[in-house]
């Protein structure tokens, strides 16, 4: 499923092209890393996937009921502890659950049972029968075993940047955009976030100068050169290979 699209979009900031009419979509089961030297325009591309910006020119389109979940640059956590902070995803799956179960009562009505069906496929590629045991992986793989009854607030800088993240991978949502995760992440705990998105069902875009991570995670790289965005599929690895033999022949 097409999860959110570019088209054509602009942004600019000052006299300067960002993004020059780009196109893009993000799908379900993707795996994109997204590269591009510093302040090429990443983190605004990524903002612009959210909402959180409006593009200059050009349309984001998103597919029918899609969620997205992304990291904050700044976290604010207001007086929740690290246990709500991490199951505030949990609150969606919750009423879908309700709903579900009231078609359950009605399943001889065929549009009762499509509707389930339709539901129920939503529910278990968001996680729903597994968040339980997600919680208690993102516990232990973020280091905040023992401590969720604290509060959020009072997490230091890098504490708090890693229950972001752990917020995010806990949202339910059918697309996770990761800016930097690995930032403030020991290798024991990268080591543990690659093993936990290569068994992430939705769509994945992430940004990471991590050579490792990358070359673990992706299967298709998305280059974003002077305002314009080029594809490769497979890996890091096979994007360097692909950049060396093209510039070769320029
Ligand atoms: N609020 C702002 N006001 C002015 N300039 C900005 C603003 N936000 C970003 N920029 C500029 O826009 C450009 C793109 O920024 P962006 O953060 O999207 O790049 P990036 O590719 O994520 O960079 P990095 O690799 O350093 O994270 C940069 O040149 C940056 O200085
Ligand atoms: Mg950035």
């Amino acid at each position: 499923m097409r999860l959110v699209h570019l088209d054509g979009v602009g942004y600019s900031i000052g006299d300067r092209d960002l993004l020059r009419s780009v196109r893009f979509e993000l799908r379900t089961g993707d795996r994109v890393a997204l590269v591009g030297r510093n302040g090429s325009g990443k983190t605004t591309l990524i903002r612009l996937l959210m909402g959180e910006l409006e593009p200059h020119a050009g349309r984001v389109r998103y597919g029918p009921g899609v969620t997205l979940a992304a990291t904050r640059q700044e976290p604010r956590f207001d007086d929740k502890t690290v246990r709500q902070v991490l199951q505030e995803g949990f609150a969606r799956l919750e009423q879908i659950e309700e709903r579900l179960g009231e078609l359950e009562a009605k399943l001889d009505d065929p549009n009762s049972y499509e509707a389930w069906e339709e539901l129920h496929a939503h529910f278990q590629a968001a996680g729903g029968y597994t968040r339980k045991s997600r919680y208690r992986a993102v516990l232990a793989g973020l280091r905040f075993d023992g401590r969720e009854d604290e509060p959020a607030a009072r997490l230091s800088g890098g504490e708090a940047r890693r229950l972001e993240l752990g917020r995010a991978l806990l949202a339910a949502a059918d697309g996770l955009l990761l800016d930097e995760p690995t930032n403030h992440l020991d290798f024991e705990m990268r080591a543990w976030l690659v093993g936990f998105l290569g068994e992430y069902q939705g769509g994945l875009l992430f940004v990471s100068h991590d050579r490792w991570f990358m070359d673990s995670l992706a299967r298709k790289v998305v280059h974003l050169d002077r305002g314009e965005l080029s594809v490769y599929e497979g890996n890091y690895s096979a994007f360097r290979q692909a950049r060396t033999a093209r510039e070769e022949q320029a």
